[in-house]
């Protein structure tokens, strides 16, 4: 009822004027993916070695969304990348660079996207993971929704021992998956929100955040006879990038990966230069395929669901993992750098109207313009673009409407794409630069609050791979005397940042 208050006024305003015919919105997340799925095959995905990876339903959604091919994300693991895309502001604006603070706490009172269409008289629902769970979002951001927010009841299977489980069907008949419970209560709230939606009474933004391909890689057995395990091979650089400077690496055993029984059996040891020994390797690489496709087909039935409800016409569908992944390329695992496999992540959207044709754009997007894009796509003003301390903002961002993309995907775009990582106790930043050809990476003294800037006179290492003949991203040629000029250039637009990389139609000053 309480819904009526916002949606009556709205109706009266809106009768008979075109650019009130919002559409709703229906927002996927996936834990851990990387852009390894069936239409991002090719030049873009920088690792070649991969099974034909199965994700039909993914490939479908792609097939009628602008699909961005080169997207990324602006820090390398969940609750940064989460918190940076869903208010629209980079890890600098948010303050949010570890799994435990939380955005409103230690960067400004920022609507974010879910809070954006509350505000807007959506009735806005969000379950299983969209923001970083816990205190990290002090419990799933209550503000942003209108609905208590919904977790899996049953986890049985989320705190595993062992890194990855093929779940037999008797077992997941009895207690189904986690991400299973998060579908079906997908479909179940879609059935709910369809009818004031259809007569125009409320619109909706149904946010369904599935858990999966993140560690522990559980999914039901039958995904494993999509990927042979004759079929699966080793990653062809098992080794640490020719030049690169220690701080780039992260020990994946302390970050991550050895909190697994079946890992620490193997005594591994997180060092440069080292990785897990070849079967593990291979299982490891054969699971997380399993999970992709698990995912996909989850996916897939939550939008048969939206189809079958007579809702697709008018519901614009996004989707995003929330980084990449690191499956044993230089002997790396799990994200956590700033390399491209980390940084480079799946987005897509579907405009009715706009998209349905599928439109592929090998334009350089970042996580942050998901915000703008769907508030553009929904049938709202554009978002203002940030002031250089928006810290007492509440509604700006930091990216830009990829809308234009959809028109004209090949159009001039932003030169650059922004990520960043902190290491050493975030006493130093690692700021990485992605451009056409190249990635530039500089790691220099960090001083966290209340500044929160870095010092560019001290750098604990700098980065430069040739994506074009190096897609792998094996050889630092930061030193090598041919690219100087390149450094030169490419050091100047990484610390002018990122207003300074934006398309011209959308240049704005600081
Ligand atoms: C944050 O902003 C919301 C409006 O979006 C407001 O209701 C709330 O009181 C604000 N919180 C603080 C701590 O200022
Ligand atoms: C890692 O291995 C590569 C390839 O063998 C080598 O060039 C590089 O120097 C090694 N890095 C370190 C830090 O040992
Ligand atoms: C990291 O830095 C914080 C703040 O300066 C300090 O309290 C903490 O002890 C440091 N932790 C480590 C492991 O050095």
């Amino acid at each position: 009822m309480k819904s009526l208050l916002f949606t009556v006024p709205v109706l009266l305003l809106c009768f008979g004027i075109v650019r009130c015919q919002k559409k709703n919105i229906l927002f996927f997340a996936s834990d851990d993916m990387r852009p390894e799925l069936g239409v991002y095959l090719g030049s873009d995905f920088p690792s070649p070695i991969h099974p034909e990876v199965h994700t039909p339903n993914l490939d479908a959604l792609a097939a009628k969304s602008l699909l961005l091919k080169r997207s990324y994300v602006q820090q390398a693991v969940c609750s940064p990348s989460r918190t940076s895309l869903l208010t629209g502001r980079r890890p600098d604006t948010t303050h949010v660079y570890d799994l435990i603070h939380y955005f409103r706490n230690v960067g400004g009172n920022y609507t974010t996207i879910p809070g954006f269409f509350k505000i807007n008289g959506y009735r806005t629902v969000g379950m299983g993971k969209i923001f970083h769970p816990g205190t990290a979002s002090d419990y799933d951001d209550p503000i942003s929704w209108t609905d208590p927010y919904y977790h899996a009841p049953d986890a049985k299977f989320k705190f595993m021992q062992q890194s990855w489980r093929a779940v037999s069907k008797d077992e997941y008949t009895i207690r189904p998956l986690l991400d299973m419970q998060i579908k079906e209560q997908a479909k179940k709230i879609l059935q709910e929100v369809a009818p004031a939606a259809k007569s125009g009474q409320q619109h909706f933004f149904v946010a369904v955040g599935f858990h999966k391909p993140h560690l522990p890689f559980i999914f039901p057995e039958e995904f494993l006879s999509l990927y042979p395990r004759e079929n699966i091979r080793l990653p062809d650089n098992q080794y640490a990038p020719v030049g690169m400077p220690d701080v780039a690496w992260i020990d994946y055993i302390t970050e991550e990966l050895g909190a697994f029984t079946d890992i620490q059996h193997v005594y591994p040891s997180g060092a440069i230069n080292s990785t897990l020994p070849n079967e593990v390797v291979i299982g490891l690489r054969r699971a997380y395929y399993c999970a992709v496709s698990y995912t996909d087909s989850l996916i897939g039935e939550v939008m048969e669901e939206l189809e079958s409800l007579e809702l697709a016409g008018n519901t614009i569908v996004s989707f995003w993992g929330d980084h990449g992944w690191q499956l044993g390329e230089h002997g790396e695992w799990c994200k956590h750098t700033n390399f491209e496999d980390a940084t480079h992540a799946p987005m897509m959207v579907s405009v009715p109207g706009l998209t349905d044709k599928g439109v592929v754009t090998e334009r350089l997007t970042e996580f942050v313009d998901l915000f703008p894009t769907l508030v553009e796509a929904a049938g709202f003003d554009p978002l203002p673009l940030c002031p250089a301390d928006s810290t007492g903002t509440a509604l700006c961002t930091e990216g830009t409407s990829m809308v234009p993309l959809m028109k004209d995907p090949t159009r001039e775009w932003k030169t650059g794409a922004f990520s960043q990582y902190p290491r050493n106790n975030y006493t130093v930043m690692g700021y990485t630069l992605r451009t056409d050809k190249y990635r530039y990476t500089e790691w220099p003294e960090f001083t966290m609050a209340p500044d929160y800037k870095p010092n560019w006179n001290k750098l604990y290492g700098v980065e430069l791979y040739d994506h074009s003949v190096d897609p792998e991203e094996n050889y630092n040629r930061y030193k090598d005397p041919q690219y100087q000029t390149i450094v030169t250039e490419l050091s100047s637009q990484l610390r002018k940042g990122w207003r300074y990389s934006q398309p011209p139609s959308a240049m704005h000053s600081p």
